[in-house]
């Protein structure tokens, strides 16, 4: 297999899972997170896998009611201060993208310490998109470069991006096909992967296999072969 692999999951499909199951949808998220500790170890441990961009929160997700923002706030910070030792462990780099001014300065303040503290770890870069959204990280980039004298290159904004690393393999849980404005510089080429799986039934057993399939198609990034 193709070595530093770059892979992103719209994980979709949490509060579904918890309704099927009578339950409020929160419990949907508690359990989607463990399933990206068990994703993140997986990949950690599959060298081909160089980033696991993974979309944590968006910046359409503040419209949702003000309980269940605050309850994936508060699961955002259990995690992270639960996953530093983890991160350390499994030689981890947390890098997070989006932007997180809009967050509570204590989060903003547990997001940069984790940040750091995993600075040094050289295996799998861990990227959660937190308060995402392609349109405005685009837009942060465009701003960034305004007072260039220059034309901007592809290269210029490309390094402006909270991600600069083109994605080889998307894939969206939850049945639906879209893309929901997550990494649209990023895919220009990549592989999409579609399945009706809801985010706290995903296994690293079906990644295994959406790995295996990636392998078999032929990308031709608009050539011939
Ligand atoms: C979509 O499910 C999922 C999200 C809003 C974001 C993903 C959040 C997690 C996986 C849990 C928290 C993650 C971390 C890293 C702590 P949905 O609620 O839209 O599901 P639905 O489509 O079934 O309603």
């Amino acid at each position: 297999m193709k070595q530093a692999l770059h892979v992103a999951i719209i994980m979709d499909g949490n509060g579904r899972w918890a309704e099927k199951r009578g339950e409020k949808r929160v419990k949907g998220h508690e359990q989607g997170a463990k399933v990206v500790r068990e994703i993140t170890e997986y990949c950690a441990a599959h060298k081909e896998i160089e980033r696991l961009t993974l979309y944590a929160f968006s910046t359409e997700n503040w419209k949702r009611p003000r309980l269940e923002v605050e309850f994936l706030m508060k699961l955002l910070e259990k995690y992270l201060k639960n996953e530093l030792e983890v991160y350390i462990k499994n030689n981890i780099r947390f890098e997070p993208i989006g932007d997180t001014r809009a967050f509570s300065a204590s989060l903003q303040k547990l997001i940069k310490e984790v940040k750091q503290k995993t600075a040094h770890c050289d295996g799998l870069v861990q990227s959660l998109a937190l308060n995402y959204g392609s349109h405005d990280e685009i837009l942060r980039a465009v701003n960034k470069l305004r007072d260039e004298k220059k034309d901007i290159t592809n290269e210029m904004l490309s390094n402006a991006l909270d991600c600069k690393h083109q994605v080889d393999v998307m894939i969206r849980t939850g049945g639906d096909h879209r893309i929901s404005n997550f990494l649209l510089w990023q895919i220009s080429y990549a592989e999409l992967f579609f399945t009706d799986t809801l985010w706290p039934d995903f296994s690293t057993k079906e990644l295994k296999n959406i790995m295996e399939e990636f392998t078999k198609r032929e990308r031709r990034f608009g050539g011939l072969n």
